[in-house]
């Protein structure tokens, strides 16, 4: 991995990480490059340092998550912290208790840090106002998924070593995507040329205000692209009929190899997803697990992102002490 950011001198100082909106550049280049010696420690043979010793971090999930849940466990552990995870439909939330009250319940177990996952936008704010502890956002509605678009910008940056300059499209189901917002923050901070593409009424109104180019044309999206980050269709929700049907779907949007040798640079581009793929609705087999497929990377970028994410929270908690 090349290394862009070795000269950075800032200080992580925030408490909590709730959305690459309020983030600085510098920001996050600093959390990449912490990212970064951390992806050294997962490979060592004993994977594991001392640095967060003596922490609790909880995971506080009330939706359903593989990916998200599993790396920020192994992301503590990896860093010899403590770890409860809590799957809010067996906990006392089936019984009323609000979300600022499990928090704080929590926290009187003396916790360092929530790891929170809502269906609410707006969730891990009002939770992180609420307690003393840091509070990480593992995605809250259609608002912010920070920590998936840090691992999408490492696995960037791991393939072309550098963000800037690079033209990233990100396709799919755009209005309901906490990728989506996030990605698109951290892209454009960071100075990538960002495409959004998505039928019509799954593009976001003003949506260009945030510095994006905007296409309903998903060869238009590839064209020019390096890389392109596939959003799930959630057809599982009651209130997408933006699309007559799956078939119809794959037939207008999905990725598939004809599509991607139409490309201008066909021989070299990434193809990323947040997961979980639907095979054959918004990509196919046969790009999902093809060459130019990083998807499994990114999964394992997870964890070295979500370490260095604890890292700097906790850290950031002991100069405030
Ligand atoms: N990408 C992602 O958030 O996956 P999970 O829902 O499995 O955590």
């Amino acid at each position: 991995m090349k290394d862009e950011i070795s000269t950075n001198k800032i200080v992580w100082t925030k408490k909590d990480l709730l959305a690459l909106e309020y983030l600085s550049k510098e920001e996050i280049d600093l959390i990449l490059y912490t990212a970064a010696s951390f992806k050294e420690v997962t490979t060592r043979q004993i994977k594991k340092v001392p640095a967060l010793r003596g922490k609790t971090v909880v995971n506080l999930f009330y939706e359903p998550s593989t990916r998200t849940r599993t790396s920020f466990e192994l992301a503590a552990k990896r860093l010899s912290a403590d770890v409860i995870n809590i799957a809010t439909d067996s906990s006392s939330v089936t019984k009323g208790e609000t979300l600022i009250d499990t928090g704080r319940n929590i926290e009187a177990l003396k916790i360092d840090i929530i790891v929170v996952r809502h269906n609410c936008s707006g969730a891990p704010n009002i939770l992180a106002q609420a307690v003393k502890s840091s509070v990480v956002n593992a995605g809250d509605g259609w608002h912010e998924h920070p920590t998936q678009a840090l691992l999408d910008m490492f696995t960037l940056k791991e393939k072309f070593g550098r963000i800037e300059g690079l033209n990233v499209s990100i396709i799919g189901d755009i209005a309901h995507s906490r990728v989506a917002r996030s990605n698109i923050w951290g892209l454009t901070k960071l100075g990538a040329k960002v495409t959004v593409c998505a039928p019509p009424l799954l593009i976001p109104e003003g949506i260009e205000k945030m510095g994006v180019n905007v296409t309903d044309d998903v060869d238009e999206a590839l064209k020019d692209a390096d890389a392109i980050n596939v959003l799930r269709m959630q057809f599982e929700r009651d209130e997408i009929v933006a699309f007559p049907s799956k078939i119809e779907y794959f037939r207008q949007y999905g990725i598939t190899k004809e599509r991607l040798a139409k490309c201008k640079k066909a021989e070299e581009i990434v193809v990323m997803h947040p997961g979980p793929i639907n095979r054959g609705i918004e990509i196919s087999s046969e790009v999902a697990d093809g060459a130019h497929s990083v998807i499994l990377e990114q999964v394992t970028n997870g964890i070295a992102v979500r370490m260095a994410v604890l890292y700097l929270v906790a850290h950031a908690k002991e100069i405030r002490k």
